[in-house]
């Protein structure tokens, strides 16, 4: 029955002894049978927009490891494609996009209301998600916060950082915050969409959030998050959602006394005692091992995982990463991972 998945019932607040575990990236290059499909679609972007194909790349992770979670197989970049900007992923170097560096880039973007028909494959891959995961797990859909995607919409890829964006920011505030409008229009229609097609979960990814302080903070990473979590809420006040404001170190805290998100997604540099302490009497926790543990292995990652379960036992959580699994993670260490969660 839908409404006994583990995951579920930890977003709707309960404890259990052994948490719901996912991880994020769990789609990705340190499974070969990844590779194998990746290499069958070309290239990444064909691949997120072959429905078929992007399904069973969702589904590999969760037939191989049993997770409580399927994600849905895609991109949070997809939405800066869907308003106008050119958008390649090359070998190595990680998307490449068309630079937004004036006011009138701004104003040229197309309207929120292209995501659906532009989009539109990425829907079906959810409907065929929902048709074809197993009976336990949960469906995720996602998008980027507005400033995660401005990001890259600004600096045109991840090769300058975050700097191109904050000058942007601070020397033209009233186009930046245009940019940031479009976003959270183009993301609310996105996640009611995929909710439409068969989302059952949606987090927002705002990678970028530690980048930010004070009044940016408040005006780029909370405003615009509270407004997408606000208008789906106000759509689908069922649909649980999650927030991932990586690096927004103690202004976590902030997210959780607004209690307007079902749980909050935290980075490794979080204390998870401090987590407990402060974000579970709200919220329901997900996170935060190491990724670098699943490269490493041994000891060190059974001692981690059983440590995190225990900080975290007393309330609602999630297992998970504190960010993306990494490519040269090993295999039979995200199966130490799951079995330790597992027999906690
Ligand atoms: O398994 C899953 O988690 C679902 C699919 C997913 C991908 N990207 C697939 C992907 C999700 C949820 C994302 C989110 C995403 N994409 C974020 C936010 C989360 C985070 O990790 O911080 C960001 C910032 C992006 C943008 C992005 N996509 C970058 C910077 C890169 C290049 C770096 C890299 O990891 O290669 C990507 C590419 C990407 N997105 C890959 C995958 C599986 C690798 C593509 C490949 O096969 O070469």
């Amino acid at each position: 029955m839908t409404n006994q998945k583990p995951l579920l019932k930890a977003l709707r607040g309960e404890s259990a002894t052994a948490p719901p575990v996912w991880i994020m990236r769990q789609a990705g290059r340190y499974l070969p049978e990844y590779r194998a499909i990746r290499s069958r679609a070309g290239d990444f972007l064909s691949l997120c927009y072959t429905p078929e194909l992007a399904a069973e790349a969702s589904l590999q992770p969760v037939r191989r490891f049993g997770f409580d979670a399927t994600i849905l197989f895609s991109d949070i970049l997809l939405v800066a494609q869907a308003l106008g900007s050119d958008l390649e992923f090359s070998d190595g170097r990680g998307p490449c996009l068309s630079r937004i560096s004036t006011p009138s880039d701004v104003d040229g973007l197309r309207s929120a209301d292209s995501v659906p028909s532009c989009l539109q494959p990425i829907y079906e891959t959810l409907r065929i998600l929902l048709r074809d995961q197993p009976a336990n797990a949960t469906l995720i859909g996602f998008a980027g916060s507005p400033w995660t995607v401005a990001t890259y919409m600004i600096s045109g890829g991840n090769m300058r950082g975050q700097e191109p964006a904050v000058k942007f920011l601070d020397h033209q505030r009233t186009a930046f915050h245009r940019l940031i409008d479009r976003l959270v229009d183009a993301t609310i229609i996105h996640l009611s969409e995929q909710i439409k097609s068969g989302a059952e979960v949606v987090k927002l990814f705002d990678t970028w959030a530690g980048r930010l302080n004070g009044a940016d903070f408040d005006d780029f990473v909370v405003q615009p998050n509270n407004r997408i979590i606000d208008a789906v809420k106000s759509e689908f006040p069922e649909v649980p959602i999650i927030l991932f404001p990586r690096h927004a170190g103690r202004r976590y805290a902030d997210f959780a006394a607004a209690n307007v998100v079902d749980c909050l997604a935290i980075d490794q540099t979080v204390d998870p005692d401090w987590a407990a302490k402060r974000l579970q009497p709200t919220t329901c926790v997900q996170g935060n091992l190491d990724p670098s543990l699943l490269v490493s292995g041994g000891q060190p990652l059974v001692d981690a995982t059983l440590q995190l379960v225990n900080s975290l036992s007393g309330g609602p959580h999630v297992f998970n990463l504190g960010h993306g699994i990494t490519p040269d993670a090993r295999i039979e260490n995200v199966e130490l991972m799951v079995t330790t969660v597992r027999s906690s």
